[in-house]
């Protein structure tokens, strides 16, 4: 049970990790925040002194309490991106992303390696009472290739909360958002062609690059400051990209923040250089506290946007539901689904048809988003209790994933292999690049792991990087 100067203390620790207040900068007092969460001066008395423990601020003589984070403070620290050598590189990822992905699904290890949602709550009980209750209406005849109408409406009535309505035909489904990312590979590029990715990217991502034989160029983004415009057209200028691969919503793994207006103007360039966008929209539900962002796509009045996501970050990823809308490429990317799988299950979507038809997945995302942001919270303190101080990791204002830089010369890979000896699965960084940038980086998950199984993990981590 949290008591309540836990709660105040969480609650102004989450202020100061998201810039409220800033290190040196004064607290309010102990009389005036009293006052603020009509509490006793006793229990935010106990607060400022949880949050002196927890290395956060310090009394100062007869002046009050004040932020105190070293310089090297984990919560408000940048990780740094090395000038990507922007030379097209092949991708070689393949068989180091398998092996990460195996440790990452295996239930004996603290599950810190995989991308997976919390999937402990009510929603996924009423999911499984709703995959029960399709299954004896099984109908065994052909499916559209695009899938289950009443499930594509179903999508597109959600669209108007992410900027501009789609309809039903223009949605295709897919077996997650991973076919939908090859998918509108093939629809935009051939083998060979040059594609522009984030650097650091979603390696899952470079599994399909590298699949389908495609090259690639790497675009430089800051956890903390996204996409400098500047430096894409200058990428755009200097080499033949086909199109651009870009997760700007929460992205997996920096989470780098991305305004509407750097949005308009990634699509004035595309304009300009008259280029395709894959936008990877999986995460982009799961602003903290229920934070709503608009996709690029929602701009877009071109169809040069192929905006893919699905129901495995908000939900479960079990289900094997995505979807594509595709843009000036819908019907290449039907055929695509027909020529590959027919049509998605037919069983899975009737399912998830039936579950988004209440607002069931609303009160579950309201849930999971403020839970996400508490727990970004706990795994930042442990960071900075326990692992060494130049240690930086980013704070995204959603999803479930920190982006972790280590100083040199402690190193990522050998980290994860420490790590897994240990029970423990992490993601190391290089495999987000195909140029091997981020040998020193991690990324980990906190939407699964409980607060003490998250700190038995971080302790263990800090020792095993004693031993490097
Ligand atoms: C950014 C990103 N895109 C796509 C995927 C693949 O999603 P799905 O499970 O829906 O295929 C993931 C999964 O981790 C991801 O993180």
């Amino acid at each position: 049970m949290t008591l309540l100067y836990q709660k105040i203390a969480g609650i102004i620790e989450q202020q100061i990790n998201d810039g409220v207040f800033r290190n040196g900068e004064k607290l309010p007092s102990i009389r005036q925040l009293s006052q603020r969460f009509s509490m006793s001066i006793g229990t935010i008395q106990q607060a400022y002194v949880e949050l002196e423990d927890r290395r956060l601020i310090t009394p100062r003589n007869r002046s009050g309490y004040y932020v105190d984070c070293p310089q090297n403070i984990i919560s408000t620290a940048t990780p740094t991106i090395e000038s990507i050598s922007p030379t097209p590189s092949k991708v070689d990822v393949l068989e180091m992303a398998i092996a990460v992905m195996t440790a990452a699904r295996d239930e004996s290890l603290v599950p810190l390696g995989s991308a997976t949602p919390n999937v402990s709550g009510l929603a996924i009980r009423q999911l499984h009472q709703s995959i029960k209750s399709v299954a004896s209406r099984t109908r065994n005849f052909n499916e559209d290739p695009q899938g289950y109408l009443p499930l594509r409406r179903l999508i597109a009535q959600r669209s108007p909360a992410m900027g501009k309505a789609f309809n039903e035909k223009e949605i295709v489904i897919t077996a997650g958002c991973q076919e939908a990312l090859t998918f509108a590979l093939k629809c935009i590029s051939q083998a060979g062609d040059l594609i522009a990715i984030e650097s650091p990217c979603y390696y899952g991502i470079l599994q399909i690059l590298e699949v389908l034989g495609r090259k690639v160029v790497e675009i430089p983004v800051s956890p903390e400051s996204g996409i400098d415009l500047g430096g894409l057209e200058d990428l755009l200028v200097k080499f033949p990209v086909k199109g651009l691969i870009l997760s700007p919503s929460f992205s997996n793994p920096t989470g780098y923040p991305c305004s509407d207006e750097t949005k308009q103007g990634i699509l004035e360039l595309l304009k300009k250089y008259d280029l395709p966008l894959i936008e990877d929209d999986i995460y982009s539900e799961l602003g903290k506290n229920e934070t709503r962002v608009r996709s690029i796509q929602s701009f877009d009045r071109e169809g040069r946007v192929i905006l893919c996501s699905s129901i495995s970050k908000t939900l479960c990823q079990d289900l094997r539901i995505g979807w594509m809308v595709p843009g000036r490429y819908l019907k290449e990317a039907r055929l695509l689904k027909f020529a590959t799988t027919l049509y998605s299950p037919s069983i899975m979507q009737m399912a998830l048809a039936d579950f988004l038809s209440t607002q069931r997945l609303e009160r579950h995302l309201r849930l999971v988003t403020v839970d996400y942001a508490k727990r970004q919270g706990i795994l930042l303190r442990l960071l900075r209790q326990h692992f060494p101080q130049e240690t930086k990791a980013s704070r995204p204002k959603g999803g479930f994933i920190s982006w972790i830089e280590l100083p040199l010369p402690l190193d990522g890979t050998r980290l994860y292999h420490q790590a897994l000896a240990e029970g423990i699965s992490i993601t190391p960084g290089e495999i987000f690049s195909p140029t091997r940038q981020f040998k020193n980086f991690i990324r980990l998950n906190y939407a699964i792991a409980d607060e003490e199984v998250m700190e038995f993990a971080i302790k263990k981590l800090a020792a095993l990087l004693l031993e490097q």
